[in-house]
């Protein structure tokens, strides 16, 4: 008897984590929201704050964003309906990548159609068999696909680690290329790359720097020009990349560079070939969203407010919220069921945020990760930081073995893979980075199946 083919949808058919968690009643992901006002929404006919969104200064329910967007469409139509290489270049994109250029203080813009695509397009682009990607372990899931789709030997370093860099930089040959690839902000932890020695390691070693600004643009740096305006390094790092569906309020990416890199990318990244334009609506509403970015400086400052009051009310509490630096808090919980039950709590109360578990942080340490924007009040502020604080008596959050003093010794909140220092290989593990996706797995590992019964 021939062997049969394997059957595709046979892992299909077996998996039932969601429909567990349902049936629970502590499944957390694709919340279904009837309107939004922002810093809050709506939901099942019952306002919820709104702390799980990107949405940093406001912007996406902006009139004016939203009133330049419908202008776009009413003179551009719903769609390109095509790449930008062939029929879908509308003046908007040009002009947008300008003002971007001028914005970043960079020779030249591309724009692309997500900011995943943002990162994948440059990275395979770039790189040739024969180099090398070093790559900060807690990188976002579209840099170490990127990573991992290139011709490029992949190679992961300690989290925002300068000496772990270095060290994997002398251990590759002097001949070949080598880019260093990192998130200015690290969108789980909400810690800061230590940019100054990481920029010196790889200048050592001849490297080239991309950096990702997604969850800065718009709120470290002057003007939020980002991380490495922040640091004053804009001569030093030879990619930016950045998104337009965090503190621009759309979709949508962009990678910011030399002249040369651009026109290369322009005409050689299959990310952007393969694929149609931004849409009119949201070109046109970014262009207005990075306008009112620079004029109103005010909307930075009180999101910097707001972070800094929430960074201060949770540890007050007695939440343990890692090294975050900026807008993004994430809330040890511990255990994966808590988590789950955590945030369903939660939307009960009227908060909206969803919690990470393993693999996207480290088994028994899964967060409810929260982030601020600048049109959150202070009476929103207050009821989150109360409700939190009711919930996690009523769970007993404290009491989980991840606030347990030997724990929280071994920096609980750290999400990288290994402590060790080591060369691992890097594809066999990927699945363990900081992947954001809604991590359920299979019903007979951990997790769903241990979610406490009400
Ligand atoms: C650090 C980082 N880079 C890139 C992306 C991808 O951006 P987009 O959602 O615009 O495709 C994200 C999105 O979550 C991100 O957090």
């Amino acid at each position: 008897m021939p062997d049969q083919p394997r059957n595709l949808f046979k892992k299909c058919l077996e998996y039932t984590d969601p429909q567990e968690a349902r049936a629970q009643g502590f499944y957390p992901y694709f919340r279904r929201i009837d309107d939004t006002y922002g810093n809050y929404v709506i939901c099942e006919g019952k306002r919820k704050i709104m702390i799980g969104s990107n949405n940093y200064l406001g912007l996406a329910q902006d009139d004016r964003v939203i009133e330049a967007a419908c202008a776009a469409v009413r003179k551009y139509g719903a769609g390109c309906t095509g790449s930008r290489l062939l029929n879908g270049n509308i003046s908007l994109h040009e002009q947008l990548e300008e003002e971007l250029a001028h914005f970043l203080q960079r020779e030249a813009v591309i724009l692309f159609s997500t900011g995943f695509f943002a990162n994948q397009g440059a990275i395979t682009t770039l790189l040739e068999e024969g180099d090398a990607v070093l790559c900060d372990r807690e990188n976002h899931a579209s840099i170490i696909d990127g990573c991992m789709f290139s011709p490029g030997k992949l190679i992961p370093f300690k989290h925002n680690s300068a000496t772990s860099l270095a060290n994997r930089l002398k251990r590759l040959p002097a001949e070949a290329g080598k880019l260093v690839v990192m998130d200015a902000v690290f969108s789980m932890s909400g810690d800061i790359a230590d940019l100054p020695p990481i920029v010196k390691a790889a200048k050592a070693a001849g490297a080239f720097l991309h950096i990702d600004e997604a969850h800065s643009l718009g709120v470290l740096g002057p003007k939020g020009r980002g991380v490495v305006h922040h640091f004053g390094l804009n001569d030093d790092v030879d990619i930016i990349m950045g998104t337009f569906s965090k503190s621009l309020g759309s979709m949508g990416g962009f990678v910011a560079g030399s002249t040369e890199l651009i026109n290369f990318l322009r005409h050689r990244s299959r990310c952007l070939i393969f694929t149609a334009s931004l849409a009119p609506a949201v070109v046109g509403g970014v262009l207005k969203a990075l306008q009112l970015l620079q004029e109103e400086p005010e909307r930075i400052e009180q999101l910097w407010k707001n972070t800094h009051k929430m960074h201060e009310g949770f540890k007050s509490l007695g939440f343990q919220i890692g090294s975050t630096e900026t807008p993004i808090v994430p809330i040890l919980i511990g255990s994966e069921a808590r988590a789950f039950q955590f945030s369903q709590r939660l939307y009960e109360e009227g908060v909206f945020a969803t919690p990470a578990v393993y693999p996207a942080v480290r088994y028994g340490q899964a967060i409810v990760r929260t982030s601020y924007m600048a049109t959150h009040t202070e009476e929103d502020l207050d009821q989150v930081l109360e409700i939190f604080e009711r919930v996690a008596r009523e769970l007993g959050t404290f009491d989980d073995p991840a606030y347990s003093p030997s724990n929280l010794r071994k920096n609980v909140l750290d999400f990288s893979l290994s402590q060790q220092d080591g060369f691992q290989p890097f594809r066999e593990d990927a699945g363990n980075t900081s992947s954001h996706g809604p991590e359920l797995r299979p019903s007979s590992s951990r997790g769903c199946g241990e979610i406490p019964q009400t």
